[in-house]
């Protein structure tokens, strides 16, 4: 069913106004990015410096330290997160209509495992099995935010201690990149399971889960990339998030 001329308008109004959003909060963000980045290296600096001192006084500015150093952290991923958010929203408003592009996806995955491991390197132990792959010919922002997605999910799941698997590997003699996350989290109940990818669904707090993750994630996969998106969920086991990626895009095929 294609759109009548006066939904095609109503289409092209919303998308100026989301590329004017996003426009609007992109400037702010990057400087508040950069200075957190200038902040955290000067943080670093800070630290031997600190070298006299009383061993009282030595303690407590460590720990100072350390806590603006989290925060620093802390603020990054939030600008990240903000960022990643208003990539989605670029190709809802298709201010940049890409082209598929050929990466390599298990570098993509440590990069977004970076970004995430900030927040729960603490608790959280990452382990990582990658097979070696193909380039895989992609929209490398929207996976990437697929697997921040998912990889915040897991360690979310995760009360204390516990483990994010990462595994990557070659299916369909060549054709298909599946990557799997698994965490040794609270796992969903059978009613959870079958509403997970629903848009609005979540069992967080708000401020916390906004319940859009999933739902765009399968977006992603499925609509942009011809993959497929699935999970199997223990309760008090864990839960193991399935991405499979065609190696080509279907666009850029005879
Ligand atoms: N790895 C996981 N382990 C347990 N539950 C999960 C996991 N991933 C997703 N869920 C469940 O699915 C819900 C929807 O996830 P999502 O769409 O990412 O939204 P949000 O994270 O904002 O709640 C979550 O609130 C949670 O209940
Ligand atoms: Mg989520």
């Amino acid at each position: 069913m294609s759109p009548t001329a006066a939904e095609l308008h109503q289409m092209a109004s919303i998308g100026r106004l989301l590329a004017g959003i996003v426009h609007e909060i992109n400037t702010p963000l990057g400087s508040v990015f950069s200075n957190s980045e200038v902040l955290g290296r000067s943080l670093e600096m800070l630290g031997p410096l600190l070298a006299g001192g009383s061993a009282e006084e030595l303690t407590k500015a460590r720990r100072i330290l350390d806590t603006m150093q989290q925060l620093v952290a802390i603020d990054q991923i939030a600008c990240e997160r903000i960022r990643s958010i208003i990539r989605g929203l670029k190709t809802i408003a298709r201010v940049d209509c890409p082209e598929p592009q050929k990466i390599d996806l298990n570098q993509h995955l440590r990069d977004a495992l970076k970004l995430t491991q900030a927040e729960f390197r603490n608790r959280v132990t990452v382990e990582t099995d990658f097979a070696e792959l193909p380039e895989v010919e992609c929209f490398p922002q929207m996976l990437g935010q697929v697997f921040l997605n998912l990889l915040v999910n897991a360690a979310q799941a995760i009360e204390g201690p516990g483990t994010i698997t990462v595994r990557t590997a070659l299916e369909d003699g060549g054709a298909t990149a599946h990557i799997s996350i698994a965490d040794t989290g609270r796992g969903m109940m059978p009613e959870q399971q079958a509403k997970a990818f629903e848009a609005g669904f979540t069992t967080k707090a708000v401020g916390e889960g906004t319940g859009l993750g999933l739902s765009i994630a399968k977006e992603i996969v499925e609509e942009k990339h011809g993959g497929s998106i699935g999970f199997e969920s223990k309760l008090g086991v864990g839960t193991t998030f399935h991405v499979r990626i065609p190696v080509r895009h279907a666009r850029s095929q005879p």
